[in-house]
This record gives structure tokens, sequence and C-alpha cells, in this order.
């Protein structure tokens, strides 16, 4: 397998997020997150996780908005020619809307600069997670209001950033904020229950397309997308009930993807989302919520194997772990024939002309060694085989058009701290130092060759 494989226009890069790498929370007139008060909140101990990871902060992350132009050098040393990023709502309206704060935007034009000199093209998530608390105290995604906000903050990006930046990823991973998030509340705000849910997801649907348009108003040349999260998910066994499981697991995803594109969502697969249209939906939403994709960006990790169960209520599917399958340090299970069956599957999509791989990755027990060095065969491997299936699907006719590593850095996993690494770079947690690992060498050297 080589670069050249992939086609001369095909997108190669590595990812990160906003919150997960920049540290520097309190300064330069950022204002909090619903991230930062989830940290404050576990390290008092109310949430009753204990542990490093409950411990862990952001505050300092990878220090990357100290160091970012040591970060892009270590991008350009990758030999990648994409960055994909997400800017920070919180730095540039601390409040959420109005009040803009220059040296937040500042901040992203240097960034963008640094890029621009080393030839790397940005991808821009615009919500990857970080929603101001200012927002989240009126109601955050369970306030339709939010549609607005999150419009306010697009047009603003837009403007500001519009002649840097063509490629736009609009929300990451609806399912996983609205889910982790307002469902099960392990992922900041905490909320939980269908009553957060279902309205969150309604919102951040319409709040999606309403920001998509707004950029489109102010740039048209701009390549508008979006993120989601799907895993290949199958049967535990060949039986009608648990094929009928996979199907409802499916849908959910789907519910994030099948109204943007105009189809509704999956109902029928899915009644739970009949909810939706008949409790939060307002005449007209449907509409509101299409918007014509340049590109969906897909995240995707592992397998999800599930079967029938009556005690879960809904979606009457529960995931089973599979005794002899290969895992990832956070246990997740390695199937590289997942992602090509996911790409597979929106490539079905007539009305997404495009698709990237916005994240794809691994988290291992990494050692730094006495020499400095990181031997994480396991991530090399990982991504060669993965990128062997995104490979195969391209040649089957798919128009992936790019695929981005999770993470360029080990950096803030969210609710597990620090302790996930998936960084191609390890970062030393006391100082700072960045180290490539030898996964990083492979994706250098594999970039390296034509
Ligand atoms: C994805 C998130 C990303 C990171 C990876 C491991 O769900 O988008 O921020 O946490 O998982």
């Amino acid at each position: 397998m080589k670069r050249g494989d992939f086609g001369a226009d095909f997108r190669w890069g590595a990812a990160t997020s906003a919150f997960q790498i920049e540290g520097a929370t309190r300064e330069d007139g950022r204002g909090p997150s619903i991230w930062d008060d989830f940290g404050r909140a576990r390290r008092r101990g109310w949430l009753g996780l204990g542990g490093k990871s409950g411990q862990a902060s952001a505050d300092v992350a990878c220090d990357h908005y100290h160091r970012y132009r040591e970060d892009v050098e270590l991008l350009a040393a990758l030999h990648v020619d994409a960055y994909r990023f997400s800017i920070a709502w919180p730095r540039l309206l601390p409040e959420g809307t109005g009040r803009v704060n220059r040296d937040g935007v500042d901040f992203y034009h240097r960034l963008l600069d640094s890029l621009a000199a080393r030839g790397i093209t940005p991808f821009v998530t615009l919500y990857h997670w970080d929603l101001p608390l200012a927002l989240e105290r009126r109601g955050g995604w369970t306030n339709r209001e939010v549609a607005q906000w999150f419009a306010e903050f697009a047009g603003l990006c837009a403007r500001e950033y519009g002649d840097k930046v063509r490629h736009w990823i609009l929300l990451n991973e609806g399912l996983t904020f609205t889910g982790l998030g307002h469902f099960f509340g392990t992922h900041a705000p905490r909320r939980r229950r269908l009553r957060n849910f279902l309205p969150a997801l309604h919102h951040c649907l319409l709040a999606q397309a309403e920001a998509g348009r707004r950029i489109k108003e102010r740039r048209p040349e701009a390549l508008v997308g979006t993120a989601v999260a799907f895993a290949a998910t199958h049967p535990l066994a060949d039986r009608e009930r648990d094929r009928a499981a996979v199907r409802r697991v499916d849908a959910l995803g789907r519910a994030f993807v099948d109204p943007l594109v105009g189809r509704g969502y999956p109902v029928e697969e899915l009644p739970l989302l009949g909810q939706i249209e008949r409790r939060v939906a307002r005449p007209g939403d449907q509409q509101r919520i299409r918007f014509p994709l340049d590109f969906l960006g897909i995240n995707h990790y592992f397998r999800l194997t599930v079967r029938h169960s009556s005690f879960v209520p809904y979606l009457r599917a529960a995931p089973v772990t599979r005794a002899d399958a290969e895992r990832t340090a956070n246990g997740w299970e390695v199937h590289p024939p997942g992602i090509g069956e996911v790409l597979r599957g929106f490539g079905r999509y007539a009305e997404i002309p495009g698709l990237y791989v916005t994240e794809n990755g691994a988290a291992y027990d990494d050692v730094l060694g006495a020499d400095a060095r990181v031997e994480d065969r396991d991530r090399a491997s990982y991504l060669q085989r993965y990128l062997a299936e995104v490979l195969a699907a391209r040649r089957a006719g798919v128009a992936v058009r790019g695929y981005f590593v999770w993470s360029l850095l080990d950096n803030y996993e969210w609710d597990r701290g620090y302790e996930p690494r998936f960084g191609l770079v390890h970062v030393d947690r006391a100082t700072q130092r960045r180290t490539l690992k030898a996964s990083g060498c492979w994706y250098r050297d594999f970039l390296a060759q034509p």
C-alpha cells in the first residue's frame, strides 16, 4: 500500500479538538465551557468518580494554545496536507452570544497563518463539545434557541476565517454528545433521560442546518459538512431478533444523518424517534433541518456486537463483549473491515457527494522508553489495517476523499482524563515534551513516499 494508491487528490491529515489540547482555559478572555464545569465537579468528587482520570483537568492539556507553532511543525514533519482542529466557541464568544473576544479570534488567525505557511489545509470543526457554560445555563442544547446561537457563532467564524478556511465541519458526533451528555449523563453537561436527549438531538439538527446556511450565505465557496460517529454494528447471532436489534442501533446513528439529507427520522426502524415528531418538532422543521452537505465526515473506531434485549427500553438492544476479540487499551474492538462496511453504507446515499474519514485511531498503553522511543507497533498495525480497508472501499467506487488519524497528540480524553493515549505523538504530561511514536514515524514515512 502506497500513498499514491489513494490518488493524488486524496487528503491526508491528523485531527484534534480545542478542549482536548489547548489548555489556557482562563487566558485571554476565554469564557468557561460545559467541560470546564464537568472537570471541576469531578475534581470535587461530586460525580463519585475517583482514580486518576477523575482528577484530570484540561486547564493545561497539551498547552497547544502556547505551543501551536511547534505543533504545526510536527504536522509538517508528518507530511500531512490537512489538519482537522476545532474552534473553541467560548474563546470567541465568552458568553456564547453577543460580545466578541478579539484575543480569542486572533489565536485562530495565528494558527491558520502558521498552517498556511506550511501548505497545510485546515478542516475546521465548529462544535467539538465545548458549549459555553453561559448557554448551558439557558438550557443549552435542550433550548430551541441554540439554533440561533450556533448560527451566530458559525457566521462569526465564516466572516473572520472564511478567506483562510474552505472546509467546515459543523458538529462533531451529535450522537455522542447528546447520548452521553444528555441521556446517560456521563459526559458534560450531565443531563439525563429522554426529556433531555430528544430535544437535544432535534435542536442539534436544527442548529447544524441553520449554521450551515449561515456559512454559505457569507461564503458561497465554502465546503460544508458534518462529522458523525458510526461503528460497524453486527448481530451476536445470525437470528432475526438480533438482526432487528442491529437495525435499531443503526437507526439511532442515522437519526443524525437521515433528517439532514431530507429523509426524516428513521421512525420505522426506531419508533422512539416518533416522539420527537410528536413532542419536540414544530411544523416546518423537517425542511429546516435539511441541508445540502458537501461532504460527510465519518469518525470510526470499533465494531459493536449487539443482541436483542427486552431489558433495554426503546432500543431493545444490548452490547455484547466478544471473548475472542482483539481490543485496544480502552476496550474497543479492532475489526478493520468495519470501516469499509460503514463507508460503503454511506456511499449509497445519493444525497452525500463525498466522504472523509474525519477520525480513526486507537488507544494503547504506550511506554516512553529510556531511549526516548515509543514502540507502538500495535497502533501502526491498527492504522495500516484500517487504511487498507479504506483503500478497498475507494477502489470499489466509494467517494472517500481523505483520512484523518485521531489524534495528532496524546490529549485529554473527556471523562477518561489523560489515560487513553491516542496520539501519533507522545506528550509527556509533566514537561509537555512531544515525541513522535513509531506509529507516527510509520505515517510520516508512508506519506513521504509517492
Ligand atoms: C471521538 C471524539 C474525539 C475523541 C475520540 C477518541 O468520539 O470525537 O474527541 O475523544 O473519540
